[in-house]
């Protein structure tokens, strides 16, 4: 029976146990760099079979929250060397999570001041997090966007090719293509965020072609073997919404098949939110994703999250629903939730008061088992 502790070959990543710490944004990185306390942060949980960053804007026009990194200036890179040093120091694997917000983000965050971009000039429901004038911070609502040209989206496309060849060169061992949570790429897949009538709207054929050509790209740039990709079927995160998340995604999966992933990671139900979230009229069926995906040739390792325990993570692998589970809050809280799960000890809770921004406090300071 395989266990979250046995190890995983999955793609090009050779991973010591089936445990991985999910994307969590911290904002902890001014003018967009990650600094030493980012690389002593990611070292501390190196044991994790899998470290996947915080979301990391591949261009300016992609950034949308005050302090969350980049991987688009040299300086970026720079400070993600020294993330990746020291995780593999620690000899930790630790892959990047690529995003462009879309329209998720703010005119003080954007090129010049303009407007973000999406599918269709529609304003999200949402928030986000800028920095005042005066130095304070405060959440607002998301300004409206505008369409993006169609000519544009092959320099949407380039950006992400670009960034995945900057992860390598930041020492990545691979990239995770942020296509989840309501951001640019789910904002395409979606009918509520995507009203295009040209070749990237309508069917869902095309509402899945930016997907299909950002993978295409990264896949031709560093290998398959170095790229993953997160989606969330029925989040309603960033006012995401489709009433029909069954045959887009499967869809999706369908198109993932074509390539020797390192992983597909899927978050089943809302983020951080009930596992059992519904869009359209049935419960989601992620046995039937993961089969889908399967039957289409897909044989990439299959990552799970949202609200696993010890128990749930356990089940998840001895039965086959997944090859790897991911952990979120619980890693923010215990850097060596491996070992902890592994003795079955107590886990730290976590302060949700530190998640965002600050400096050590709430980010170093959670203790490890002495
Ligand atoms: C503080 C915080 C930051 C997050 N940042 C990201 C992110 O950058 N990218 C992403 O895909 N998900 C992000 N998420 C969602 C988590 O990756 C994860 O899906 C969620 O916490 C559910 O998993 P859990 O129940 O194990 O915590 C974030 C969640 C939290 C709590």
């Amino acid at each position: 029976m395989t266990t979250l502790f046995d190890p995983l070959v999955s793609g090009d990543l050779s991973l010591a146990n089936r445990i991985a710490m999910a994307p969590l944004t911290r904002n902890r990185s001014p003018r967009a760099v990650p600094t030493e306390l980012t690389a002593a942060y990611y070292a501390q949980r190196a044991s994790a079979g899998l470290l996947i960053t915080e979301a990391t804007a591949i261009s300016h026009q992609g950034q949308g929250y005050a302090h969350v990194p980049g991987l688009y200036a040299p300086e970026q890179i720079a400070g993600w060397r020294k993330v990746t040093d020291a995780v593999h120091a620690a000899g930790g694997k630790i892959v990047v999570q690529m995003w462009h917000v879309g329209r998720i983000s703010h005119t003080s965050l954007q090129p010049g001041g303009g407007a973000p971009v999406a599918p269709s000039a529609i304003t999200a429901k949402a928030k986000t997090y800028i920095i005042n004038p005066d130095g304070s911070g405060s959440f607002v609502p998301t300004s409206a966007p505008r369409a993006l040209d169609i000519g544009e989206l092959p320099g949407i496309v380039e950006d992400y090719r670009r960034a995945a060849r900057a992860a390598i060169e930041a020492g990545f061992d691979g990239v995770e293509v942020h296509a989840a949570n309501g951001y640019l790429i789910d904002q395409f897949l979606r009918s509520g965020s995507n009203h295009r009538t040209d070749a990237y709207g309508g069917s869902i054929e095309n509402r899945a072609r930016l997907l299909v050509e950002v993978m295409e790209a990264i896949v031709a740039e560093i290998g398959a073997g170095r790229t993953g990709i997160r989606i969330s079927p029925v989040t309603p995160a960033n006012d995401a919404a489709d009433p029909a998340p069954a045959p887009l995604f499967k869809h999706v999966v369908e198109q993932l098949a074509r390539w020797p992933l390192a992983y597909v990671h899927v978050i089943e139900g809302a983020t951080g939110g009930a596992r059992d979230f519904q869009q359209g009229d049935e419960p989601f069926d992620y046995a039937a994703l993961k089969a889908a995906y399967t039957q289409a040739g897909g044989r990439a390792a299959w990552m799970v999250n949202n609200g696993y325990d010890r128990e749930l993570a356990a089940a998840a692998v001895a039965e086959g629903r997944a090859d790897l589970v991911a952990f979120g809050k619980a890693f923010i809280s215990n850097p060596d939730l491996v070992r902890r799960l592994r003795e079955n000890a107590p886990l730290n809770e976590w302060d949700s008061t530190t998640f965002y921004g600050g400096t050590e406090k709430g980010y170093l300071d959670y203790p490890a088992l002495a």
